[in-house]
């Protein structure tokens, strides 16, 4: 059974869906804020938690090696990160390389970092959604495995958008994480090939697949 850790800073609802998908394989919750609600969310699941904050180590290298031996001791095979709201240190991308998925509201290349929705808006873009891929060691970097595709309709604000997207990312994180753990996808030149499709960078989804 693959042993699946996620890390969190926040709400969690991310966290929710997959451990709605995956009640068994999801054994471990690491939060840098106590106060991160998604802890809560792992705990009515029964699932242990620990809150390793980063203001208690000197640097991000030490942070970083903390998490890594928290995670070698619950041998865990794959990491999701779901609203981490921390970079990663190349040393940590390195030792977890393709052990280790982000998902990002946005439809990465485009729009990497924070304020994706506000940034969407501003740019006057049509389309919009998320991203769930490989972490690699440059921010919101890496092999994608799947996308989400949301329309930015007229009269969305930040807020309104980003609810839109979040319902997107509780469907394609499932999906991706199951592509993952069933084995149905290789990557090859730093894209991902799924299995018995024939062109490689990954799974595209539109409102209408998820309505
Ligand atoms: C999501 O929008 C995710 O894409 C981003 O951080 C947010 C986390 O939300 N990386 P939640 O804590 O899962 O609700």
């Amino acid at each position: 059974m693959m042993r699946i850790a996620v890390l969190i800073s926040g709400s969690g609802t991310n966290l929710q869906s997959l451990i709605d998908a995956f009640p068994e394989n999801i054994v471990l919750v690491i939060a840098n804020k106590a106060d991160a609600y998604g802890l809560v969310r792992a705990q009515n699941a029964g699932i242990e938690t620990k809150i390793i904050d980063h203001r208690d180590f000197p640097d991000r290298v030490a942070f970083d090696r903390d998490i890594s031996t928290h995670l070698r001791a619950a041998n865990i095979d794959l990491i999701c990160l779901a609203g981490f709201m921390r970079i990663l240190s190349d040393e940590f991308a390195q030792e977890w390389h393709d052990k280790l998925l982000n998902i990002h509201p946005s439809l990465l290349p485009d729009f990497k970092g924070t304020n994706t929705h506000q940034r969407v808006l501003d740019s006057g873009k049509t389309e919009t959604g998320c991203t769930v891929h490989f972490v690699r060691a440059a921010l919101d970097d890496g092999p994608i495995i799947v996308q989400g595709v949301v329309p930015v309709l007229a009269g969305d604000d930040a807020n309104i958008l980003g609810n839109r997207v979040k319902k997107m990312e509780h469907h394609v994180y499932p999906l991706a994480v199951r592509l993952v753990m069933e084995k149905k996808l290789t990557i090859e030149n730093e894209k991902v090939h799924i299995k018995r499709m024939d062109h490689p960078g990954g799974l595209r989804i539109q409102m209408e697949d998820i309505a």
